[in-house]
């Protein structure tokens, strides 16, 4: 999609831009001086969950998670949203008030932004973060032998669009949005601290293509044990009533070629590992060394982590039982 953009733009003009016209990051970093770079970045989707606020929220939420997933402290924000002209003014209200005290938690200020009208709601911010170049995380960070270690549990692409097709409980629902709200900041803190250098996140790609651009961009293979991936605690039973978005099934298509899956799997796990997560956590590449002690500090820190994997030589992902 960003072919035109690298047709006309080469990376010799623009020597301080560290990240962003090469291989597919998460963000841009811009280099300020030999110790700070900023980190740009934006997204924004139409509803994920009902609640305006929880929307908002996690719209926000996932804005700042590629800040996050650069190793950067995001700071500074604008919102982008498009609104229905006839959608209650209190309710657009709300959504632009769950972004705001996300950012507000995370240490960010939103200082303004911009508002179109539109048939289906949009939203999302620009988010802005600093970052030390020289401990900067990128995609291409991950070397043969690393551990793979994920923040979040998968299944917010099958539980949402389960809640659209109105078979979602309501308590499944509320363990999803809890968990699409949550910043990715202590995991990227953790990350900082054991100065790793390879991490992305989680998010409309899958687990498998996003690890599958962390391991081209590597020249690594990634091999996932199926067993020790977490889930929302109903995301298998929502995944063989079969509720995929449409993302999964593009998710397959795409990156399929490029995962064997060792075993045998049913149908709807393999594409549970195809599923597009919103606000999806990080994943981290640590050498297999500062493990033990990464995994005891994020206990201390209350930050969820699952070993999922590692990083082999080779090419593409194998998913194994485990
Ligand atoms: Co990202
Ligand atoms: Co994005």
């Amino acid at each position: 999609m960003l072919r035109p953009v690298r047709e006309v733009f080469e990376g010799r003009d623009a020597p301080d831009l560290l990240v962003g016209l090469g291989a597919p990051d998460d963000a841009a970093v811009w280099r300020l001086d030999d110790s700070r770079a900023l980190v740009v970045t934006t997204d924004f989707f139409t509803p994920v969950v009902d609640d305006p606020y929880d929307y908002g929220a996690i719209a926000a939420a996932n804005s700042l998670s590629d800040v996050y997933a650069m190793g950067g402290k995001p700071f500074l924000a604008l919102n982008v949203a498009a609104l229905p002209p006839d959608l209650p003014p209190e309710v657009g209200a709300e959504i632009l008030r769950g972004g705001a005290e996300k950012a507000r938690e995370a240490g960010v200020v939103i200082a303004g932004g911009h508002t179109v009208q539109d048939k289906e709601p949009k939203y999302g911010l620009v988010a802005l973060g600093f970052v030390d170049p020289r401990r900067a995380f990128t995609k291409g960070g991950v070397n043969a032998g690393d551990a793979l270690v994920l923040t979040k549990p998968l299944g917010f692409g099958v539980m949402t669009t389960a809640l659209k097709q109105e078979s979602a409980r309501p308590e499944d629902v509320a363990e999803a949005v809890g968990w699409m709200k949550r910043l990715n900041d202590r995991a990227a803190e953790l990350g900082l601290e054991f100065e790793l250098r390879g991490a992305t996140d989680v998010t409309g790609f899958s687990l498998l293509g996003h690890g599958l651009e962390m391991a081209r961009a590597s020249g690594v293979g990634l091999r996932i044990d199926y067993g020790a991936v977490p889930f929302l605690s109903r995301a298998q039973a929502y995944a063989r009533a079969f509720t995929f978005p449409g993302g999964a099934h593009d998710n397959r298509k795409y990156f399929g070629d490029d995962v064997r899956f060792a075993g045998d799997f049913e149908e709807w796990e393999r594409m549970l590992l195809f599923d597009p997560q919103t606000s999806g956590g990080l994943l981290l590449a640590v050498p297999a060394e500062k493990l033990a002690a990464l995994l005891s500090r994020a206990k201390e820190r209350e930050q969820p982590v699952w070993v999922i994997g590692e990083a082999v030589k080779g090419e593409g992902i194998e998913v194994r039982r485990g």
